[in-house]
């Protein structure tokens, strides 16, 4: 009963948290005491572990752990942890009592009395083994992903590149001849000086294919965004027809920037390729590499940004379909011409490392990408296959 002179403050019994705990049964929440016993035991943690309460009530909870973790000494390190600063976070493999795994992500506080001793600490279990699965398989389709995207796009340079190699071969072939039949030594060598510079031509362009073909981890490192056009030019140019003149501008004394370079070749590749398709005829495409200043126009960022553009002469955007066009499988090609799937890698890309892609474009006028990468601040890594 509450006295009529008294300030009301509603009060629940603390039979009706336990009853609301018992009730949860998607978490598993329990309590340790100081030493890491388990004090009490809800239902959640039946269903998720497969204890009933008699079962586990005073037991260590490093029997939740795999053997390597315990002998590793996690269960231990977690509760000191929580211990010194209040509360300690996990996320890793636990074991059920039938000994089968799950992927649980977990949270350890500590509760005081009202003098401030430790009386024991809150467990908090959640199995999110279906939400890690899923995760992994969306890495697994990205990298899917990527790889059908580069295939698609050596298919989109080989008639190029046959094309090149028929005349470096011309080059060769025809040369050849006319050293062997000439009995002039100077021209003889000439012919020669021919055949090896048409040779080097065909080996570089078949190295800058081999090394964007190649399976490789996701390497990201600090890379200088010139380096990475010399390498990249020559596929660059050759996914062009006659007609369409490519004029690059790279700024001196660029930054380096921290991205996977690989996917940095196929993003730029894949701006080309939609720059190119908008050409109908003769027209332009150009390239400008500079450093920008940003401060919250583009997506909010703010800092120093490489910015790579591509500008073109071509049909333009018109404005019904510009908001869609970074969406996945998003094309306004015929069937067969375009996957829908370069504007989308190429956003991907721009959001992982840090950066963004933004679009100018009006129908009938051209259009201009603008890829954002942040400059690097010195340090390099890689990362593994995501
Ligand atoms: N430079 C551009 N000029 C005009 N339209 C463009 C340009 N870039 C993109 N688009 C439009 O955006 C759409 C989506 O581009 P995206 O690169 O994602 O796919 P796609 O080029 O159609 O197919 P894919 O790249 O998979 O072969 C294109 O179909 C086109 O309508
Ligand atoms: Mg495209």
């Amino acid at each position: 009963m509450v006295s009529a002179d008294c300030p009301v403050t509603p009060v629940i019994p603390a039979s009706r948290y336990e009853q609301l705990v018992q009730s949860v049964v998607d978490y598993a929440i329990y309590m340790l005491d100081p030493a890491g016993h388990v004090v009490s035991w809800n239902a959640g943690a039946e269903r998720i572990k497969g204890y009933t309460a008699d079962e586990v009530v005073g037991r260590h909870f490093s029997i939740f752990f795999p053997p390597q973790d315990c002998a590793d000494g996690r269960p231990e390190q977690l509760l000191r942890q929580a211990l010194e600063s209040g509360r300690a976070q996990d996320e890793g493999w636990r074991v059920r009592k039938d000994g089968t795994q799950f992927w649980a992500l977990a949270a350890l506080d500590v509760i005081r009395d009202d003098e401030g001793q430790v009386v024991g600490l809150a467990k908090v279990t959640r199995d999110v083994t279906d939400r890690r699965e899923a995760a992994l398989q969306l890495d697994n389709v990205r990298a899917q992903l990527f790889e059908a995207q580069k295939l698609e796009a050596l298919g989109q340079l080989t008639g190029g590149l046959a094309h090149d190699f028929n005349n470096l071969l011309t080059i060769i072939i025809s040369s050849a001849r006319m050293a062997l039949t000439s009995d002039d030594p100077e021209r003889s060598r000439r012919m020669l000086q021919n055949i090896l510079e048409a040779g080097q031509r065909g080996t570089d362009l078949t190295r800058q294919l081999l090394s964007f073909a190649r399976h490789r981890t996701l390497d990201v490192a600090s890379i200088d965004p010139s380096s990475l056009l010399d390498a990249t030019r020559g596929l660059l140019e050759h996914a062009l027809p006659d007609a369409i003149r490519l004029e690059v501008q790279v700024q001196p004394d660029l930054p380096l920037i921290e991205v996977d370079a690989g996917q940095l070749q196929m993003v730029l590749l894949n701006l080309l390729f939609n720059a190119r398709d908008a050409i109908a005829g003769p027209g332009r495409i150009g390239l400008t590499v500079g450093v920008v200043g940003l401060s919250g126009e583009v997506e909010g960022l703010h800092g120093r940004f490489v910015c790579f553009q591509v500008q073109d002469s071509g049909e333009g955007i018109a404005a019904d379909v510009l908001p869609r066009i970074f969406e996945p499988f998003f094309t306004t090609k015929a069937f067969g011409k375009g996957t829908g799937l370069g504007l989308s890698q190429v956003y991907g890309f721009a959001r992982q490392s840090g950066g963004a892609i933004s679009v100018h474009s009006v129908a009938g006028e051209g259009t201009c990408m603008q890829l954002y990468l942040p400059i690097s601040h010195g340090h390099t890594h890689s990362l593994a296959h995501r």
